[in-house]
């Protein structure tokens, strides 16, 4: 596939894929959103790929939606063509995504990042909604997901005052899961998507759709989800595999089933 706004590659069982707009920090025009969800989809279904990885250049992951596509839309326009709703196909995955974010991510690439599984930020990382500077507010899922991360304290001063948070304040509030030197920022999270991938896939995807199901349901609920995927876990050869290499002391080897 020959993409214009994104560059990808496969290190083995990890997909990458680089937003790649230098002139424009990465912003989220629609042929942008078109590929990466491409990209992300194809790579989903491809059995040969057990963890995708997302990430931008030094500058920026994304400096948010592109602001010149939209300045000139009418409500109507952005209604009729569903301004934005390709992400939610994003966020549809079930394989893990790791988002790994250096420089800029603001707007719609805050919200591209938290649509992720697994945020790895670089000490150079800026996290923001600055919509409510622009007349608009988050379209992205950035109310919501901003909010679920990092509780209503937090996501209500960057919504209202559309001021940007470094990464050290990303991981204290919550929503960055590691910070790394911003030169170790790729090899961390190619070596974090590739422990995943060596991981037995379904097991993966299971683990990730029980931590999904967290943010829809009640706990009860919840929990009954968890424990009826472990029971299913039981009919899995690589449950077998995984149990026995442990008692023999030696690495298994999954087969992805
Ligand atoms: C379109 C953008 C852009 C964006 C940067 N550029 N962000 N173009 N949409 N979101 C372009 C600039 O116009 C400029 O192009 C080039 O990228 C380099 O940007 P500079 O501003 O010159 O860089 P710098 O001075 O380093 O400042 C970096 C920055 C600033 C602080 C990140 O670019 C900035 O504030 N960008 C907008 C951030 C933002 O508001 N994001 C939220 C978007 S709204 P030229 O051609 O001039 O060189 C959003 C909404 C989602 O995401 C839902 C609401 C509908």
């Amino acid at each position: 596939h020959e993409f214009e706004t994104i560059r990808v590659r496969q290190e083995g069982r990890v997909a990458v894929i680089t937003l790649h707009r230098p002139e424009a920090l990465n912003a989220l025009n629609q042929m942008l959103m078109q590929e990466t969800v491409t990209a992300v989809t194809s790579f989903d279904r491809d059995p040969e790929v057990g963890a995708i990885v997302i990430t931008g250049s030094e500058k920026a992951f994304a400096a948010g939606a592109d602001i010149k596509e939209m300045a000139p839309k009418t409500s109507v326009d952005m209604y009729l063509d569903d301004w934005f709703a390709a992400w939610d196909r994003l966020a549809q995955a079930r394989k893990p995504i790791i988002a790994a974010v250096a420089g800029y991510a603001l707007g719609g690439g805050c919200e591209l990042a938290m649509a992720c599984d697994i945020l790895i930020a670089a000490d150079t990382a800026k996290f923001g909604q600055p919509e409510i500077k622009l007349g608009v507010i988050p379209g992205i899922g950035g109310s919501q997901r901003l909010t679920r991360a990092v509780g209503k304290a937090k996501a209500m001063d960057l919504c209202l005052t559309g001021r940007t948070m470094d990464a050290d304040e990303a991981e204290r509030a919550g929503l960055v899961a590691r910070i790394v030197p911003a030169e170790e920022l790729l090899a961390t999270a190619l070596t974090v998507a590739g422990q995943i991938a060596g991981m037995s896939m379904p097991v993966a995807m299971m683990a990730k759709e029980a931590v999904d199901r967290s943010y829809e349901t009640t706990l009860t609920e919840g929990i009954r989800f968890e424990r009826r995927l472990f029971h299913s876990l039981f009919a899995s050869q690589d449950q077998k595999e995984g149990m026995a290499a442990f008692v023999e002391k030696r690495s298994p080897t999954f087969v992805h089933r």
